[in-house]
């Protein structure tokens, strides 16, 4: 992938093939070459007789510097590493990976494209070139991993309250993790954790969010989805300032986490549940159990109104759908 010739046409303006030849060096034929590869990343790039090439719309590249001076100061000076690159297997493979972390800072990973982004329950995440953000953030907790209880939980109200400080609609949070808006979803949490049960861990803390899905990607989702075009309206959607607001809000929690717990986030997750007061089905795998959501404990735990009286959920395995009937009721 020639990112030098994508840099040149993230303008979205015609560019003539001569003139990218001249300033990069290379034929005409290398730049149609090239051009069609950058094509196989689903970008759309348009080649017109007399006008030279365009990627319609433009499109903006996810940049270290730009990042740099969008985050707040103490979120800066927490961050060990910051890595962003065009393509990787997943950011979160790529952080559970790497040696370890100084205690209390963090090592951020951010790919363009992930070839195997990986989702919960071994789902894939769909994960298509520059368009959406793909980002990890990995901390290593020196406290074993009884302190995670509930973190997915509050990584999905920071992922919120940064959507709302980049002056996005509020969106809704589908036990545990997942990001909603208008009842379907737009972005997801995956944290996955190595090291001792009882020693210390690191905790990878991977964030999807769908921010404008191309179409020929979209085919492969397997559930209902939106992405933040459709909902944004006005609001300028910038990749940077997302990716600096996400973390903004990701990186102290982590910081704060061993300390505070979920305690203090839960009534804010409340407030943004989904499915607060529905009838639900929860699928454990082999048993399914039907009840009324009724918001989460202390430790993040779903509690569910059933027949038989309140069931705490906590499996990670756990999956939340609206009943049939409370579906037709709207
Ligand atoms: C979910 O299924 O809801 C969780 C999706 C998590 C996707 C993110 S994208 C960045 C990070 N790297 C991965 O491979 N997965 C997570």
């Amino acid at each position: 992938m020639n990112l030098r010739l994508l840099a040149e046409l993230c303008d979205g303006r015609f560019h003539s093939g001569e003139i990218l030849a001249e300033n990069l060096n290379v034929s005409r034929a290398v730049i149609s070459t090239q051009v069609a590869e950058l094509n196989a990343l689903d970008l759309g790039i348009e080649a017109v007789p007399g006008k030279g090439y365009r990627l319609p719309g433009g499109l903006e590249l996810l940049s270290a510097e730009r990042l740099h001076y969008a985050l707040d100061v103490p979120t800066r000076e927490m961050i060990e590493t910051v890595d962003i690159v065009p393509q990787l297997d997943s950011t979160n493979a790529e952080l559970l990976r790497r040696p370890p972390i100084t205690p209390g800072r963090a090592a951020v990973c951010v790919a363009e494209r992930q070839s195997a982004g990986r989702g919960r329950r071994g789902r894939e995440w769909v994960s298509p070139f520059a368009r959406n953000l793909y980002l990890s953030v990995a901390w290593d907790f020196v406290e074993g991993v009884a302190v995670l209880w509930g973190l997915s939980l509050a990584v999905g109200v920071a992922v919120a309250e940064a959507l709302l400080k980049c002056g996005l609609p509020a969106p809704r949070l589908k036990w545990p993790n997942d990001i909603h808006y208008e009842g379907r979803k737009c972005g997801g949490v995956l944290i996955e954790v190595n090291g001792d049960a009882a020693g210390p861990c690191r905790a990878v803390v991977g964030i999807g969010l769908n921010v404008r899905m191309p179409a020929a990607s979209a085919a492969a989702v397997d559930q209902p989805w939106i992405d933040l075009a459709a909902v944004a309206g006005k609001v300028p959607l910038a990749r940077n300032a997302l990716l600096a607001a996400v973390l903004n809000e990701v990186v102290p929690l982590l910081r704060s986490y061993p300390e505070r717990g979920f305690a203090p986030l839960r009534s804010r997750w409340c407030a943004l549940d989904a499915h607060a007061g529905r009838q639900v089905m929860v699928d454990m795998g082999n048993r399914r159990v039907a009840g009324v959501a009724r918001g989460v404990d202390q430790r993040g735990g779903l509690l569910l109104e059933t027949a038989s009286g309140i069931q705490t959920i906590h499996s990670g395995d756990v999956s939340l759908r609206v009943a049939a009937a409370d579906a037709m009721a709207g």
